[in-house]
């Protein structure tokens, strides 16, 4: 027995004779290899204290997890707990009184004291009320490189994303592709989020995302962004690929320069043994702007009519902030923990930075899915989709997104 799971399982005892063994049925879209490892730890725990975890895991991405994940609650099926990322996406169940309330659970246990950054549980709180139960912060900013594809096309490691273009011919020559990319709207989204973090700045980006305002996103320096990306489209030309997953092993076989992903992509890293700083390089902000946001993950627990399952709810969002599993999950994960008073010196180099950002408090973002409706995020995920599978000018996907801007909310 591992070291958390003992300490769980002590835990467990001391604190809640009062609380019947529980079977529930959990949601989410952790199904690659880094991400099972990461799950299997919020498993091991909620057993260890005498508890079922009926795992649902539902293939695919988080777009296609959602909206099965939202009909099954809607439509009278609700799973006992659910995964969604921090935000807007729960909005309209909470305002429809489909999910519990855990204010209980969060006064008890200071959430409004130890959840960091206090974002995370603004999120989660509706009229005063709280709906989630925060669990990591995942940002999207990073660039991932292999040393090995480096090496193989005998150029140095690129610092940034300007020293990472510049140096794609060199692997091109080495029959090495120069970004690897999954052919998904939400990842094209991400890389176009990363770059535009990079190239036009936190300022710009929140002009555009929080204050919805078009003619930040038709002015020079978003002009700049689009010309970047379609830069990308180009050095992804040859990455065949769908899920982010397969991206990331086209990065760690080698086959791939780099990739822009969230920082979930250091669990794949994991799994394969590769070791920070020695076998991938990873740059927060894509080495141009020290900036990352602070997305992640949130569980939500639908409304079932049945006071043992309820209790049982509130004992699972209690484990899920509790410092031994924030410890064990993160660190399987690649996040960062909700809360800074835990001990997160086993994290490799690549979670150091981020924590080091983090603990600056500068170079903090929201993430999309805070400051843009989930409708207005599909939209701009599809002009990706589109621009990246096809030859779309830059101009004419620029014009495309000032109008999605102009009318989002
Ligand atoms: C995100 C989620 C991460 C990670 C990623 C890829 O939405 O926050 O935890 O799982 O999707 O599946």
């Amino acid at each position: 027995m591992k070291l958390t799971t003992k300490l769980m399982a002590a835990t467990a005892l001391v604190a809640a004779p009062a609380v019947q063994a529980a079977e529930l049925e959990v949601t989410h879209w952790w199904t690659s290899g880094g991400e099972a490892a990461a799950v299997a730890e919020l498993a091991e725990a909620w057993e260890a204290a005498g508890n079922t975890w009926i795992d649902g895991a539902i293939a695919g991405s988080g777009g296609t997890a959602r909206p099965i994940i939202i009909s099954r609650i809607i439509g009278g099926d609700p799973m006992a707990a659910t995964q969604l990322n921090h935000g807007r996406q729960a909005e309209e169940l909470i305002e429809a009184g489909l999910l519990t309330d855990l204010t209980e659970v969060a006064e008890a246990n200071n959430w409004a004291e130890i959840i960091n950054p206090p974002s995370l549980l603004e999120a989660c709180t509706f009229e005063g009320r709280v709906y989630c139960a925060p669990l990591n912060i995942h940002s999207a900013q990073w660039l991932w490189l292999s040393r090995d594809a480096y090496e193989t096309a005998g150029v140095d490691v690129p610092n940034d994303w300007n020293e990472f273009v510049a140096a794609a011919p060199a692997l091109e020559e080495a029959g090495i592709v120069p970004l690897a990319m999954g052919q998904q709207g939400w990842q094209q989204n991400i890389a176009f989020g990363d770059i535009t973090v990079a190239i036009a700045g936190v300022d710009n980006m929140l002009a555009v995302l929080r204050d919805k305002d078009a003619d930040v996103a038709a002015g020079p320096e978003y002009t700049a962004v689009f010309e970047a990306v379609a830069t990308a489209r180009e050095l992804a030309r040859d990455s065949n690929v769908q899920d982010w997953n397969l991206a990331t092993n086209m990065v760690i076989t080698g086959q791939a320069g780099g990739q822009l992903m969230g920082d979930w992509a250091q669990g794949e890293f994991q799994v394969a043994g590769q070791v920070a700083g020695e076998d991938y390089e990873c740059l927060p902000g894509l080495g141009l702007n020290q900036v990352l946001d602070t997305g992640g993950d949130a569980f939500y627990f639908p409304v079932i009519d049945d006071e043992e399952t309820r209790a049982a709810q509130l004992e699972m969002a209690e484990m899920l902030v509790s410092p031994e599993v924030q410890v064990a999950f993160n660190l399987a994960k690649g996040s960062l923990p909700v809360r800074g008073d835990v001990d997160l010196s086993a994290a490799n180099d690549c979670m150091q930075k981020g924590l080091a950002i983090l603990a600056s408090g500068d170079g903090i973002l929201p993430s999309g899915d805070m400051a843009l409706s989930q409708d207005s995020t599909i939209q701009v995920e599809d002009l990706m989709a589109e621009f990246w599978s096809s030859d779309m000018s830059a101009a004419d996907a620029q014009e495309r997104y000032v109008d999605i801007i102009s009318s989002a909310d």
